[in-house]
């Protein structure tokens, strides 16, 4: 097949969620009309392999090509990073000044700057237990009146007792006021050795380097700002690509994820009248801008649809989209009174509503009842049989042998084996996909 037959292709697309890498390096091309199946055990990578390719979840590293445009490339990530280091460097250039003595020096800082942090805390503290035996006190000398009164001096001792762990309390804070006066001289010290170091840097600098370093420094700024305005540009291209892209994308999910506050008609014109309203908003606008600069745009602007009309079209697909799921007759009703089966092609009819160019599936008959799962694939393989695009994970062998025309084996975050079902199902070569068959089949 030639390569404008390639819908969407991965480049060595790894994933890592924190340490652990989920998907490993995928090379896999997914062609016009292809019906791509994908198995493998629980936790291989599956979900996160289809996440990857609508950008639902962003790649770690490698390449995702969609008609021919990359959307993702781990460099476009790597270089934001490179330009923070630009800008790094470009503060550190003029530091190149100072002795390493001064950068000691500023780490002595730093620590005493802990230590006086550390120390305000314990202040705190101390403050906080004095104010509490002081109320104890208060309360206590009450007390001790009254007993007073009544010949008994078991409360006279108790005060006594708070009393002194009142001075204690009052001689730790003094403590730690000192020990914060202390460190603060020491900060001011060390300050000025810094300033100190600096000074006589400058003097013994070369004043032809330091004005070298200042050009640097200059012309160094003036590349980042370039840089940084151009790798801008790039991301907002590609964050519209990805939009386009994710629209070109319909994806089904395991547990249907429809919205029970809405009806089922609600449910599907949702994205489609949103969407529409969005584009036509950017239209206007756009317009507009052309008539500002004294362009005519009377005639484009009245050929604009109407809010409403956008509705209405999407209502009408979704009532075709409906009869071909044979549940024209739920358009009104809230997706708590569907079964698991009604609700799964209620999703698809969602996802096929936008017009997708593929259809990605996420073993959409895992969560049902055995008898409801034929009602959902027999909707899944009359879309196959129109010509539609699509990647299906599933646990169903029987609907991927008969449906699919290239089935992938994932296992550990890469792609095992890739070939035809009669093939792969018929002649495994990969002994975990011996293994794996062995217990689903
Ligand atoms: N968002 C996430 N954060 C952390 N780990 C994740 C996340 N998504 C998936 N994983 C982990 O990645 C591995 C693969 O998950 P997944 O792609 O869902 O596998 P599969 O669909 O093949 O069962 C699993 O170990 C899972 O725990
Ligand atoms: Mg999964």
């Amino acid at each position: 097949m030639s390569e404008e037959n390639i819908l969407i292709s991965t480049r060595n697309l790894t994933k890592r969620f924190g340490s652990k890498e989920v998907l490993r390096g995928i090379d896999c091309d997914i062609k016009v009309g292809e019906k791509v199946a994908i198995i493998g055990p629980s936790g291989s990578g599956k979900s996160t392999f289809l996440r990857c390719l609508n950008l639902l979840e962003i790649p770690s590293g490698g390449t995702v090509t969609v008609n021919g445009e990359v959307l993702f490339e781990s460099d476009m990530q790597q270089k934001g990073d490179e330009l923070a280091a630009i800008k790094k460097k470009i503060r550190d250039l003029l530091s190149g000044e100072y002795s390493e003595e001064v950068q000691t020096h500023r780490e002595e800082a730093e620590q005493v700057k802990a230590d006086i942090k550390r120390a305000r805390e314990e202040l705190q503290e101390a403050k906080m237990k004095v104010k509490l035996l002081t109320v104890k006190i208060r309360r206590s000398r009450g007390k001790q009146k009254a007993a007073e009164q009544n010949h008994s001096d078991n409360s006279k001792d108790q005060g006594e007792s708070l009393s002194m762990q009142l001075d204690a309390a009052m001689s730790s804070l003094e403590q730690k006021l000192d020990e914060i006066t202390d460190l603060k001289e020491t900060l001011a010290g060390i300050n000025a050795k810094i300033r100190q170091k600096k000074r006589e840097a400058r003097q013994v600098a070369d004043m032809d380097e330091l004005a070298r370093l200042k050009e640097a420094k200059k012309e160094a700024s003036q590349a980042y700002r370039l840089a940084k305005k151009e790798h801008n540009g790039a991301m907002k291209r590609t964050n519209a690509a990805i939009d386009e892209h994710r629209r070109n994308m319909g994806m089904v999910f395991q547990h249907f994820n429809l919205f029970n506050n809405l009806t089922v008609m609600e449910n599907i014109m949702l994205a489609p009248v949103a969407l529409g309203v969005k584009d036509l908003k950017a239209k206007r606008k756009e317009l507009f801008k052309r008539k500002l600069k004294g362009k005519d745009v009377s005639e484009q602007l009245s050929s604009l649809p109407e809010k409403l009309e956008i509705e209405e079209n999407a209502k009408a697909r979704a009532r075709r989209l409906l009869k071909r799921v044979g549940l024209e007759d739920k358009a009104d009703v809230y997706p708590s009174t569907l079964s698991g089966g009604q609700k799964q092609r209620i999703a698809i009819v969602r996802a096929l509503a936008m017009n997708p160019r593929v259809m990605l599936f996420d073993e959409p008959t895992s969560a049902l009842d055995p008898e409801m799962v034929g009602e959902v694939l027999e909707v899944i393989r009359e879309l196959a049989d129109e010509g539609m695009t699509m990647v299906i994970v599933t646990h169903e062998i029987g609907f991927a042998r008969e449906v699919a025309t290239r089935v992938l084996f994932i296992d550990e975050g890469v792609i095992k084996e890739d070939a035809p079902p009669k093939e792969l199902f018929g002649n495994p070569k990969d002994a975990r996909l011996k293994e794996f068959l062995s217990k689903v089949l």
